[in-house]
């Protein structure tokens, strides 16, 4: 399996790792199938910016490095934008990913989602998020691979 420059980067190097204590808002999720977990935890700023986010992802390198980058895409940006950054833009923002670890950019972006969603149900307000895919016991993380696999062998590292 070959990862770009910018995934292994992110992976040995992850952003943004940890947790802001008193977080505005916090998502934690699980991919059901492969057992991966991450938590983000977010501060909001003037009730429509994020200010500072931090993650902690026990899965994979590609959820590794997929959580970092959606924490430097998601910082400064509105609610509104971040909860709709989609796992494609994730992958292209690291130069691809392979099509067996698409699935585990999910975890991240559903994260963000359920974080923004967090803050926003703290205040009184609509959240804004929508389908969460993890959240769903039937979400097949695959089900978007060209090719079937064996599992364990794919979602090494
Ligand atoms: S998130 Fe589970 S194998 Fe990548």
């Amino acid at each position: 399996m070959l990862y770009s420059d910018k995934v292994m980067d992110h992976f040995n190097n992850p952003r943004n790792v940890g947790v802001i204590d008193d977080a505005d808002g916090i998502g934690e999720v699980g991919n059901p199938v492969c057992g991966d977990m991450m938590k983000i935890t977010i501060k909001v700023d003037d009730g429509d910016h994020i200010n500072d986010i931090k993650f902690q992802t026990l899965g994979c390198g590609a959820a590794i490095a997929t959580s970092s980058i959606v924490t430097e895409l998601a910082k400064g940006m509105t609610l509104a934008d971040a909860a709709a950054i989609s796992k494609q833009q994730v992958a292209d923002e690291l130069g691809g990913l392979p099509p067996a670890k698409m699935h585990c950019s999910v975890l991240a972006t559903d994260g963000l989602k359920v974080a923004v969603d967090d803050y926003l149900k703290k205040h009184g307000r609509e959240p804004i998020s929508g389908e969460i895919k993890t959240s769903d016991p039937n979400f097949d993380p695959h089900a978007d691979e060209d090719e079937p696999h064996d599992h364990d062998e794919a979602c090494e590292l």
